[in-house]
């Protein structure tokens, strides 16, 4: 497997060599628990860069709920052991203090992008997020960093937020990886039960067809209650939002008459799920 590291120095000590060297080094932010929508990224970096690095850190200050981050999964050993055949150069686990040092006073904000969505429901997420990415580049001093397409709204923050700060990486999108029932892999998925995943299904289906009418030129305001209904018929909870965005900016929309991305969040069996999906220009 690869070497786990968790002081910055020795993290610091590995890239000054690579990047001496003239090596290219990829990072793959995640929060472990890892599944092939992780091992995609990491595969992605292989593909792409001469040095891959995988961090793994339950980021405390992105959970708006206490509860969900006692939740989270943690499974270190399990990780390491799957990333074993994508042999990336080092798998960095922060002590916490690596990260949130006595006194830690900073916080990275993006505003605009953040106001909506994830961000209206999960106050102060984004922030967290920011906050810990940008330590993530600047720790790795990374050229290039990949993200899932999963959490598009991330995705775009953390674009911006490189841009803004002149962090020097290229944020490169990765596509969504999926189940054979079309869920979107997420490591919340393992708190549903066998009944709950094949609820949560459902939403692929239903948001594949609602992207089918608004490629076929339907307004989105005509389509968006029948599909809340048959969300919730499915057997979902709570239907948070479901609104169609512009794949650039995230403004809403109400055609696909600029590239745009559907997105929805539901709730199921207390556990929260997001997914989005690409509307091609009508
Ligand atoms: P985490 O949820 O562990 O996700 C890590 C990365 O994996 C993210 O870029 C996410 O979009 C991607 N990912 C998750 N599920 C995916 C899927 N089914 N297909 C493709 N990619 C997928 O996102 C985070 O962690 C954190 O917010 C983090 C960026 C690490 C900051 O703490």
């Amino acid at each position: 497997t690869s070497p786990i590291l968790r002081q910055l120095a020795d993290l610091r000590a590995l890239t000054r060599e690579w990047r001496q060297k003239g090596e290219v080094i990829g990072v793959v932010p995640t929060m472990g628990a890892l599944h092939q929508g992780h091992l995609s990224l990491a595969e992605a970096a292989k593909a792409d860069c001469d040095r891959v690095v995988v961090t793994i850190f339950v980021n405390p200050k992105q959970f708006n709920n206490p509860e969900d981050l006692a939740n989270y999964p943690r499974t270190e050993q399990e990780d390491a052991e799957k990333l074993a055949p994508y042999d990336v150069d080092a798998i960095y686990v922060p002590d916490p203090q690596e990260i949130y040092p006595e006194g830690f006073a900073t916080t990275v904000s993006v505003s605009g992008l953040t106001d909506t969505m994830e961000g209206e429901f999960r106050p102060g997420h984004f922030d967290g997020v920011a906050t810990v990415v940008a330590k993530l580049f600047l720790q790795t001093q990374a050229d290039r960093a990949y993200f899932g397409e999963k959490d598009y709204q991330q995705l775009m923050i953390v674009r911006r937020m490189a841009r803004d700060l002149d962090i020097p990486i290229e944020v490169i999108g990765c596509p969504t990886v999926r189940e054979p029932s079309g869920l979107a892999m997420s490591s919340r998925n393992q708190s549903l039960s066998d009944r709950g995943l094949v609820i949560a299904a459902k939403k692929h289906s239903i948001m594949c067809a609602l992207v089918q009418a608004l490629e076929n030129g339907e307004a989105f305001n005509s389509l968006v209650t029948q599909a809340q209904a048959d969300l919730l018929a499915a057997g979902f909870a709570e239907v948070e939002y479901l609104q169609l965005r512009c794949a650039d900016t995230l403004d809403p929309l109400n055609h696909a008459d600029r590239s745009a991305r559907l997105f929805a969040a539901t709730m199921l069996e207390g556990v929260r799920l997001i997914d989005n999906l690409p509307v091609s220009k009508v």
